[in-house]
């Protein structure tokens, strides 16, 4: 069957594009997945929607973070309606602690230009700190409160936005491998899979942290996308201690509404190479404890790892190819792919239905990377 829109890469990126491009009245979309849906890096994450406790100063990264987290409520709403699913958005808020001299530098210069841009972030004193979480570390300096820094269960999105494909005719094709894009006259047509040709109109590359294992025929690729790994522990309360997202600059620490607390993660450059590391979790532990020691007394009942997806200069790999029609790009999201999923979903359909480029997108395209006259690439 010929496709309206073939999406590559059943993660949150390529069925949030799924989910839009139907709500905007395409009707033959499908998914191809090498796997199973949803069980990669989207799967590993945090579920953070955390553009201020993330940024280190103001510009179109930032927009596009803080643009994205902003349409969550809505997105949060619209599923919910949609499939019966919940995914625990949680607004109660994100802490960034500060324990030495130079986490609190650090946290003051943050401070300083979120308020010079208007943003909303308190300064807490270490006092006001453990009132708004008693169980931080008695070691806390201070810290600062991002009331507008959520969370979402992030396998709950991936649930909810499978079953949207799935109940309104979107063809999900798992244990498929595309191998390459079929091309003709510059033109993509569609994708060459373990399982034969899928012929499409047009065709959206969301492969995560494998985008550059796929061949675009004589066409090189104008950028390289990088595994980073990251590696996470999982701790369970009895009941929920934590009332928000705690970020330190050695790490997370996340409670879920169940009781569980993930503490992460890890940055590594280990190829393709999943799993948990006893050094990891160690440090991971360590890190969590520096947050708040009560921690070291929780059994650790799971843990796993998952590879980001990161381009060279670590931002969104969003758009077109030059030379090459009827492809969407949209991936290397990073450390920022669960935020991101709604505002690339409503981009690349304005691309790809409208043939709209948005002016977002303007820093993010695959072209940034080609070498320019002057000899120089990023
Ligand atoms: P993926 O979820 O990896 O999906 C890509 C899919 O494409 C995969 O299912 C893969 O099997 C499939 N695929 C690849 N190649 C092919 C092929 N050739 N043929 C067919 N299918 C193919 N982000 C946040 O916003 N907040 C967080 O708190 C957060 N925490 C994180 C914590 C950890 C430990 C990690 C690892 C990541 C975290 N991230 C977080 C980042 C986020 O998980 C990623 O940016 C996001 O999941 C990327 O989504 P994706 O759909 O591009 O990739
Ligand atoms: N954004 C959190 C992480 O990538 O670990």
């Amino acid at each position: 069957m010929n496709s309206e829109v073939l999406i590559i890469g059943g993660g949150v990126i390529g069925l949030s594009i799924a989910r839009e491009l139907h709500l905007r009245g395409i009707r033959q979309i499908t998914v191809l997945e090498k796997g199973v849906c949803g069980e990669e890096s989207s799967w590993a994450a945090g579920g953070m929607l955390g553009p201020q406790a993330e940024a280190d100063g103001a510009g179109t990264f930032y927009d596009l973070c803080s643009g994205s987290r902003d349409l969550y409520p809505a997105f949060a709403d619209a599923l919910l309606a949609e499939t019966g699913i919940d995914i625990e958005l949680d607004r109660s808020g994100t802490l960034y602690a500060a324990f030495t001299d130079e986490d609190e530098q650090h946290l003051n210069s943050r401070f300083e230009w979120q308020k010079r841009a208007g943003l909303v972030v308190e300064r807490l004193t270490a006092e006001e700190t453990r009132r708004a979480e008693p169980f931080i570390s008695p070691d806390v300096r201070m810290s600062l409160l991002f009331p507008n820094d959520w969370q979402v269960e992030n396998r709950k999105l991936l649930s909810a936005l499978r079953l949207y494909a799935e109940t309104n005719g979107v063809e999900i094709r798992e244990n498929t491998q595309v191998e390459s894009l079929t091309i003709e006259n510059d033109c993509v047509t569609g994708a060459g899979t373990s399982n034969g040709t899928f012929p499409a109109g047009k065709t959206v590359l969301a492969t995560g942290a494998w985008t550059s294992l796929i061949k675009l025929g004589d066409v090189a690729m104008p950028f390289a996308v990088t595994p980073v790994r990251g590696q996470i522990i999982c701790m369970r309360t009895a009941m929920r201690v934590f009332e928000r997202v705690v970020y330190s600059r050695r790490g997370y620490i996340v409670p879920r509404a169940d009781g569980r607390v993930l503490a992460g993660s890890t940055t590594e450059y280990t190829g393709f190479t999943k799993g948990v590391t006893d050094r990891a979790a160690a440090d991971l532990r360590n890190m969590a404890f520096e947050i708040a020691p009560s921690m070291d007394r929780l059994p650790v009942i799971d843990s796993w790892s998952g590879l980001r997806p990161m381009a060279a200069d670590g931002l969104p790999v969003l758009g077109e190819i030059e030379g090459l029609d009827s492809l969407f790009v949209a991936t290397g999201h990073y450390r920022n792919g669960i935020l991101l999923a709604p505002l690339t979903a409503k981009l690349a359909a304005n691309a790809l239905i409208d043939g709209k480029t948005d002016g977002r997108l303007a820093d993010f395209g695959p072209n940034r990377f080609r070498a320019t006259a002057s000899g120089s690439s990023i």
